[in-house]
């Protein structure tokens, strides 16, 4: 990274459809913000790009389950989504979407490019096709016993009980998730990109990737091996970009196909909204750009395999220099899970925290190259011991020093001692391990050797004890404050890529208003008699209690999910009876009633009298049904009752007849009501 090559950074771009939490932050988003962050105090002529993936089965999945429409679903978090990012600090130059009329157009062309470079193969196949619904069914969409643990809800796609990944038509009965019947097979056409074939080219290029995280090249070395298939560019769905062929009705360009060139579309934006509209060119088609994708581990094959190899036949576009993606993160030891609520959402946690101390906390436990884990806890533990004792402390001391013994000014360095010396190398030398943590994609590295400033500066503080040498020694307690002022601005630089608006209040107290430049950290930032303004906390210590609310909401969220899930699980329905003729049905008198009275039956928790009007007369009958009933809405309830069932004696009380009760899958019990007049005959 010497001479300055114009740099384009992604984040992979979000489904538009839910809200982000913790393991997004973790995966693609917060590296990237650090690294870009650092790039622009470098200098660097970068440009960092990502946006809303409005496309594929995710989001019509999602406006499926709400019941509105795709175009609602995106609109909503594409906003909410943006907005959240900006609240955690994440720095997009730009935050496109997939829906936009330059993105149908710039994938359409490169397509269209494909296709006259005879790049993609034609495969007509039966797919499964939903009559009623009148479309194909998306893998997703088409439902069955899954042939390898019966299960009976597995997806096309997967069975999400046994984990095995699935073609819809190894479905055993399948159905339509739309219409729940069992769906035609119809022929269709689609366009193919063989991948197989550019595998060659690709590996060479990788071949000369260097510098590649291990988990990554790992996993796309376990892809060659197994040998690229050919893959649909396209599908059949509504919900897309269509695809740009006279011959291609109905169909649109696969989601993976079209996605990623979102950054290239977004970027595109980005210029046109700085009147420079042929910048884009610069970083996507320039020999000398340099292309960075950060992204969760679940986009490898796409960031590595499939879209190099559109680009690269397409020709005349950057490759990425590196694809730094992470692990997944894990949520107090548990998969993070959004269907079952295991999950910390982001926009609630900006409601409650500062963005810096997730920034920082989860900076240095980052899923880099495994999986690892947040816990609150942790996040207390961090914020406590690090960024207030260790990074907090040491500022203020220094600031409140300062105010005390040098007027408030930064006082001289005369005759400076060796540990004094040390100390000002230790920041070059810490800048310098920082910087090379960064350039390997190694954040926790670099947050962790940005805090070992901090640690050199408290122990040095200790060491030269300036409270006594105040007294005795004014030259060297004097010195003291001066080289911790100089740390404390360098710290301001340091700490700037991570946590950067509390590193802007930190610039704003000390004064500091020179260039926030990478270069100078270990140059004298502050000048002598620079007047540093009142010392005032950066971090306050998280309590108890903040943490308490946090673990007590993350369960309540698991606990309300568990009861959604409970009503979308396969029920377990009781078997039908044996048959029955139809004189044993004719001989039930059943009749609608209506409550008339309630009375409750003392020593019972169980049993309520009910005085019931069946039309012929009213009757007494008992019945065990207090806790399911709420006792002061039952008088004009109507009810069935089954009529010439014998009389029973119950606690003391001749109940006759039995009023009927459905019990739903949840154990509930509920009447059975009818709309006609008390005293109709059922039959
Ligand atoms: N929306 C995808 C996901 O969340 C990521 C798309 S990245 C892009 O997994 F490259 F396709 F844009
Ligand atoms: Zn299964």
């Amino acid at each position: 990274m010497q001479e300055k090559k114009p740099i384009i950074v992604t984040s992979a771009l979000p489904y538009a459809n839910g809200p982000l939490h913790l393991g997004h932050l973790a995966g693609a988003y917060l590296t990237a913000d650090f690294f870009v962050r650092y790039l622009r105090l470098k200098g660097e002529d970068v440009v960092f790009i990502c946006g809303s993936d409005e496309h594929g089965v995710p989001i019509t999945i999602a406006a499926e389950k709400e019941g509105v429409n795709p175009q609602d679903i995106v609109d909503r978090y594409h906003e909410w989504n943006k907005d959240t990012f900006e609240r955690m600090g994440i720095s997009f130059d730009y935050y496109g979407r997939t829906s936009s009329k330059i993105h149908y157009e710039t994938s359409q062309e490169i397509f269209k490019t494909l296709y006259d470079k005879g790049f993609f193969s034609t495969k007509t196949e039966e797919h499964f096709y939903d009559e009623d619904a009148q479309m194909f069914l998306p893998d997703r969409y088409v439902k069955g016993e899954c042939p390898n643990c019966s299960y009976p809800e597995a997806y096309g796609d997967q069975c999400e009980k046994c984990g095995n990944s699935l073609h819809p038509t190894d479905l055993i009965n399948p159905i339509s998730a739309l219409s729940g019947k069992a769906p035609l097979r119809k022929e269709t056409q689609h366009w193919y990109m063989p991948l197989g074939k550019a595998q060659a080219k690709l590996e060479e290029w990788l071949d000369s990737r260097e510098g590649w995280k291990s988990n990554v090249s790992g996993q796309v070395r376990s892809w060659l091996q197994e040998g690229l298939n050919d893959r649909a560019a396209t599908r059949d769905l509504t919900w897309g970009v269509p695809v740009p062929l006279e011959d291609a009705e109905g169909k649109v360009l696969y989601v993976w196909f079209e996605a990623p060139i979102g950054y290239i579309s977004a970027t595109k934006e980005w210029a046109l909204k700085r009147n420079k509209p042929e910048e884009w060119r610069k970083y996507w088609q320039n020999p000398d750009a340099k292309l960075y994708h950060f992204i969760g581990k679940d986009n490898i094959v796409f960031h590595c395999i499939m879209f190099p190899i559109i680009l690269m036949e397409h020709g005349n576009y950057v490759l990425p220099e590196n694809v730094p993606a992470n692990e997944f993160l894990n949520l107090e030891g548990k998969k993070l899970s959004t269907s079952r609520g295991w999950a910390v959402w982001l926009h609630n946690y900006v409601d409650h925290f500062e963005a810096d101390l997730l920034r920082y906390a989860l900076g240095v436990t980052l899923p880099e190259t495994k999986d690892s884990d947040f816990s609150w806890k942790d996040f207390q533990a961090r914020v406590n011991n690090e960024l207030v004792a260790v990074l907090g402390n040491f500022i203020h001391r220094t600031m409140s020093f300062t105010e005390k013994y040098a007027d408030a000014k930064v006082p001289p360095l005369s005759n400076p001692k060796d540990v004094d010396l040390a100390v000002l190398e230790a920041i070059t030398l810490q800048k310098e391990k920082v910087e090379a943590a960064f350039e390997q994609f190694k954040f926790r590295e670099a947050l962790q050797e940005s805090m070992q400033l901090a640690r050199i500066g408290n122990k040095y503080f200790s060491d030269t004890e300036p409270w006594k040498s105040k007294d005795s020694d004014i030259e060297s307690c004097h010195n003291t404050l001066h080289v911790s002022a100089q740390v404390v601005a360098a710290l301001s630089i340091l700490f700037d890529p991570i946590i950067p608006s509390s590193m802007a209040k930190l610039r704003a107290q000390i004064g500091y208003d020179g260039a926030i430049s990478w270069e100078n950290i270990g140059t004298d930032l502050l000048k002598v008699g620079q007047k540093l303004q009142k010392a005032e906390i950066l971090f306050t210590k998280i309590e108890d209690e903040q943490i308490q609310m946090e673990l007590d909401k993350l369960e309540a969220q698991l606990n309300n999910n568990a009861s959604d899930a409970e009503s979308e699980k396969t029920i377990d329905y009781p078997n039908i009876k044996d048959p029955i003729n139809f004189d044993d049905f004719m001989a039930m008198d059943l009749r609608v009633g209506i409550i008339k009275e309630v009375t409750e039956v003392p020593k019972s928790n169980k049993l309520l009298a009910f005085k019931v009007d069946i039309g012929i007369e009213t009757r007494t009958i008992v019945s065990g049904i207090k806790k399911h009933v709420q006792i002061d809405r039952l008088i004009g309830q109507k009810v069935t009752v089954i009529c010439n069932l014998a009389p029973r004696m119950i606690m003391g009380m001749e109940s006759k007849g039995m009023i009927l009760m459905a019990e739903s899958p949840d154990g509930n019990l509920h009447f059975v009501t009818s709309e006609a007049a008390e005293g109709s005959l059922l039959s």
